[in-house]
């Protein structure tokens, strides 16, 4: 079950739902409203909402549509007296206390609805020791015993490391962009997304100037940068100080703050760099787990990030 939520972590949800759709045995969003745009991108393949429904009106949705809602709350189990053949997922909280029925209310309401599996979610499936997965996955094996439904619990972080989590479906969402959970290097995937932008303009510098917002980096020795067009609004974070960007030169640090639609680097006397060059932010030879480390975050946020302004071209393999 490929996970596409959040418009497949930002690559573009009709693009990777089509260029997936083949290899998987269902595609899985966080939201009706999500599935609903696959449909009208003509994907056929079976999709759960992860989030189920939140209203009668989407639950009608999922029926006409034939999504795989998953169903979590007794308000769920109420409205689904409408459509009481409606094929559903059913998740039960095994640690994390966000989504899921309870283990015991899993025995009550299984005969009354049409369950074609059980899931739960890992809160730390990012530390393969961490005692919560076992703790979580034999929660799971327990509730569901006797019920002989396929069950599924493990995310990215189990798929590529707790085997016994792996169950009848597995769920990864971050690992199919090619990023790991925990920030570590996994060499057996392949970052899809790669971050450019445009040399906008170059600038000579003498000692003492200073550059951008703040006034925050000053020249110690004469110098040029060039200022490239990427910045907040396109969903490269702010936060980013001692950062660097790749260029056909090699690595340049990034100096001054990064603003809103710019940020700036600070250029070798032996750089050729000219406008309308491109400059690479993450993906070709500056992974996205060292962006992470500057910004202090996870590859999640940068991903999902970007903002409608960023042109996605898509590119054969
Ligand atoms: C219920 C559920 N399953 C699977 C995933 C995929 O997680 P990951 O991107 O860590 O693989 C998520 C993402 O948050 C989720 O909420």
């Amino acid at each position: 079950m490929a996970v596409v939520k959040a418009d497949a972590y930002g690559h573009g949800l009709p693009q990777v739902a089509r260029a997936i759709a083949p290899w998987v045995d269902a595609l899985a969003v966080a939201r009706v409203a999500e599935a609903v745009e696959l449909r009208k991108s003509d994907i056929g393949c079976d999709i759960v909402v992860l989030q189920g429904f939140t209203s009668r009106s989407e639950l009608a949705d999922c029926a006409v549509n034939h999504f795989l809602p998953v169903v979590h709350t007794e308000t769920q189990i109420r409205l689904m007296k409408e459509e009481p053949e409606l094929p559903v997922w059913i998740k039960v909280d095994t640690g994390m206390h966000r989504l899921g029925l309870t283990s015991s209310r899993l025995q009550d309401v299984s005969p009354v609805l049409n369950v074609v599996g059980v899931m739960s979610h890992l809160a730390n499936s990012d530390q393969h020791d961490h005692p919560m997965n076992k703790a979580q996955l034999s929660e799971l094996l327990s509730c569901a015993r006797g019920l002989g439904c396929p069950l599924s619990i493990a995310n990215s972080g189990a798929v590529l490391s707790l085997p016994e989590c792996h169950l009848d479906w597995v769920r990864p969402g971050i690992m199919l962009f090619g990023a790991s959970a925990d920030g570590r290097e996994e060499s057996r995937i392949r970052e899809a997304m790669s971050l450019t932008a445009p040399v906008l303009s170059l600038q000579s510098l003498r000692v003492g100037d200073s550059v951008g917002y703040g006034s925050t980096w000053k020249a110690s020795e004469a110098c040029r940068i060039a200022v490239v067009g990427v910045g907040y609004a396109d969903g490269y974070p702010r936060e980013i100080d001692g950062g660097e960007v790749q260029t056909a030169a090699g690595r340049r640090p990034i100096v001054g703050r990064v603003s809103m639609d710019m940020l700036t680097i600070l250029l070798r006397e032996e750089d050729h760099l000219d406008v309308g060059d491109q400059v690479t932010l993450w993906g070709d030879g500056l992974s996205i787990r060292e962006v992470v480390a500057w910004a202090g975050t996870v590859p999640y946020t940068l991903m999902t990030g970007l903002t409608g302004r960023v042109h996605r071209e898509y590119i054969e393999p």
